[in-house]
């Protein structure tokens, strides 16, 4: 079985004092000190986070980039150079809440993807349904339509996380079975989009807790998990990496 990818997502969470006490407990476990889990952190302390980091095996990811290539006037941007020059290797690109306060979507997703890809790093792009959408059975349909960003990109330079709308930070999960199949379906359509083989990573968030990491991250088709609420909790977040590193 391949390495599963294990990112947390602090969100708009975290402060000095709190991001060091956090990744000292986190360093502390072995099976979390290991290539394959990434701190999503806020843009203010990427190079903080990046530090305390240094001389571990654990990745920084940021959450955000901007649509824009270059270095010029766009006040209140972040360029994916920078995010590669402060050491990123990842980047969450079109998270369901950036979709949903910022209206992100389409063109716009597909620069900030290009533009990761181009500075080196790998982009994690994120794709999910609202409740209103899975209720109407439209999920394939809107999931098709998100994954139309990645069109012609090589499969080798992007992860995706499938994160349902109606499972993040509610507590409900999606069920296995529901999970299997969108995955499954996932799988299907970046063949038919992106070039190369069928070498992509899809990653599953939403309500990842201690308690069902195993039996999610056991599902064939789910390579990894996106964790948001209980990245925030050392005990939690370092169970969940455990829990990847016996299933590789
Ligand atoms: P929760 O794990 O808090 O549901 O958040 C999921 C998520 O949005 C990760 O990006």
């Amino acid at each position: 079985m391949a390495d599963k990818l294990v990112i947390g997502n602090w969100k708009m969470h975290g402060r000095h004092a709190f991001n060091a006490q956090l990744v000292k407990q986190l360093l502390s476990s072995e099976q979390v000190d290991r290539a394959g889990v990434a701190l999503a952190v806020p843009a203010p302390y990427l190079v903080s986070v990046g530090e305390l980091l240094k001389g571990s095996r654990l990745s920084l990811a940021a959450q955000d980039v901007s649509q824009f290539a270059d270095d010029g006037a766009y006040t209140g941007e972040t360029s994916a150079q920078m995010l590669a020059d402060v050491g990123c290797a990842y980047v969450l690109v079109g998270h369901s809440e950036r979709r949903q306060y910022l209206k992100e979507e389409g063109d716009q997703l597909r620069r900030k993807l290009l533009n990761v890809i181009a500075a080196g790093l790998t982009p994690v792009y994120c794709v999910g349904e609202t409740l209103e959408e899975r209720e109407a059975g439209r999920h394939f349909a809107v999931i098709r339509e998100q994954l139309s960003a990645l069109d012609g990109v090589d499969s080798g330079a992007v992860v995706v996380a499938y994160e349902p709308v109606w499972a993040i930070g509610t507590g409900k999960v999606a069920s296995l079975e529901q999970i299997e199949e969108v995955h499954h379906e996932i799988k299907a359509e970046c063949l038919r989009r992106l070039k190369g083989s069928a070498t992509i990573r899809v990653l599953y968030g939403g309500s990842v807790k201690a308690e069902n990491a195993a039996a999610i991250l056991s599902i064939d088709n789910v390579d990894g998990a996106l964790v948001g609420g209980a990245s925030l909790v050392p005990e939690s977040f370092s169970m969940i990496c455990q829990t990847a590193t016996k299933l590789i």
